[in-house]
């Protein structure tokens, strides 16, 4: 029996009576419900870091584009696969004003959250060429990404990009360009999970690559804008949203609504393909689609079988909130900039107790502070802190399952934290930092 934060005989019975082995080795679901039980058997609320999902209300100029559009009787009818006009229109003019690059609007496609993109994009990827059936992960990353992976039968390679910032990520992704297997590589900027971000340097280096061997980038913008370290929230005006699109034309982006827009619920996301990449044509195509183009088999052979497009009046939501960003009318980054104000707070008390972040630098800068940060505690692995964690009513993730080579390191988001939990979250890291003498 002993003294913690959060009753320790009852987090020991839940624990059992969940039937989890180990907490720290539990799936991000396992670990949500075991903590819903613990907080409904004890009163107490949780420090709650395990989810990345919004912690804030969906955009308004969404939610009125989207009632306008059901009202007017949009949900009778089918909306095109490409996506609708007035939409293409508003993501062509987004990425201009927002990334300072250009890109025509028939590559602008609507897809089912950045999640049914990613999967499209895949299944495509992966019969370019014959002798190539390889993706590459640059990681930590997504685990959803590889599991879309596993279910399509697909095969893929990753490394942790921990031990290869700046130039020496050039020599990194030769070793496997040169293989003459890899078709694509996936990595996501903000870096879910460990917020790095690509500096120019390395971005150029990806790029500089991807034209060399010929190879598809794609570019998982799910945290748009969300390094706050710069404002890219002005529209047409620099500093713009870093990408690789500036250093080569054969990219895929993926945008997603969820984050920048809270708008996970209606599940729309976008897919920018570069206009080279969309009209480039690949023979091999022809064995599973009915054009050897790009982006002609994108939309008619491999959109329109998954979802027959997406959902028409969140089409239309999409189309009022970019309208109203790109129209200088909402600020969709200041929106969002709590994340950056409670990591900073929620690192702090993390450090002043003894524990460290992990990801710590983007090569000689402090890492951002968003929507997560990694941290570890001197002595301990992931798996050790996060079972232990859980008496001190604080709940997260093993960077594991995430692709990271940092056996110690625990992923925390930020989202759902309020910020009059700041004093809980204190004295309990207090107790833990007494109770765990480094
Ligand atoms: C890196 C990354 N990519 C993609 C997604 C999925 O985005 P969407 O909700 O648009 O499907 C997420 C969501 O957490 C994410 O973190």
């Amino acid at each position: 029996m002993r003294e913690t934060p959060i009753d320790f005989q009852t987090v020991k019975e839940k624990i059992k009576s969940s039937g989890l082995n180990s907490v720290g080795r539990a799936s991000i679901r396992e670990i949500k419900k075991l903590v819903d039980e613990i907080e409904n058997a004890t009163g107490e609320r949780f420090i709650r870091m395990e989810m990345g999902i919004p912690g804030l209300p969906p955009s308004e100029v969404g939610v009125q584009g989207q009632i306008d559009a059901l009202k007017k009787g949009v949900a009778a009818k089918y909306p095109d696969i490409q996506g609708i006009d007035v939409l293409k229109k508003e993501i062509s003019r987004f990425v201009k004003l927002f990334m300072d690059i250009d890109v025509r609007e028939e590559g602008c496609l609507p897809t089912v959250g950045s999640m049914q993109g990613g999967f499209a994009a895949f299944l495509m990827l992966s019969r370019l060429f014959e002798e190539r059936d390889t993706t590459l992960f640059i990681d930590p990353g997504f685990p959803v990404h590889k599991m879309q992976h596993r279910v399509l039968g697909l095969k893929f390679d990753s490394f942790d990009v921990y031990n290869y910032r700046g130039e020496k990520l050039r020599e990194k992704l030769e070793s496997y360009f040169s293989t003459g297997k890899i078709h694509s590589v996936l990595y996501s900027n903000p870096n879910n999970p460990s917020w790095i971000c690509f500096t120019e340097e390395e971005l150029q280096i990806i790029g500089e690559l991807a034209t060399k061997y010929n190879v598809v980038i794609m570019e998982d913008l799910a945290y748009f804008g969300m390094d706050f370290r710069k404002d890219y929230s002005k529209p047409g005006l620099a500093p713009y949203q870093p990408t690789v699109a500036k250093y080569t034309d054969n990219y895929i982006l993926f945008i997603s609504s969820s984050k920048a827009f809270s708008y996970a619920g209606e599940r729309i996301g976008m897919m920018v393909i570069s206009d080279n990449l969309f009209k480039s044509r690949f023979e091999n195509l022809l064995e599973h689609y009915p054009s050897a183009e790009f982006g002609y088999a994108m939309v008619f052979g491999t959109l329109y079988p998954l979802s027959s497009g997406t959902s028409h009046s969140a089409q239309y939501a999409l189309t009022a909130m970019l309208k109203a960003a790109n129209d200088g009318e909402l600020n969709f980054v200041e929106e969002v900039i709590d994340y950056g104000k409670k990591a900073n707070i929620m690192k702090k008390l993390f450090t002043e107790n003894g524990f460290e972040i992990v990801y710590h630098t983007d090569i000689d800068k402090p890492i951002a502070d968003g929507f997560y940060f990694t941290f570890s505690y001197p002595g301990m692995s992931a798996e050790e802190l996060l079972d232990e964690l859980v008496y001190y009513g604080i709940s997260a993730i093993s960077l594991l399952i995430t692709g990271s080579e940092r056996e110690e390191g625990i992923r925390a988001c930020t989202s759902l934290i309020q910020h009059d939990q700041f004093g809980d979250l204190e004295s309990r890291l207090i107790k833990f930092n007494e109770d765990h003498p480094i």
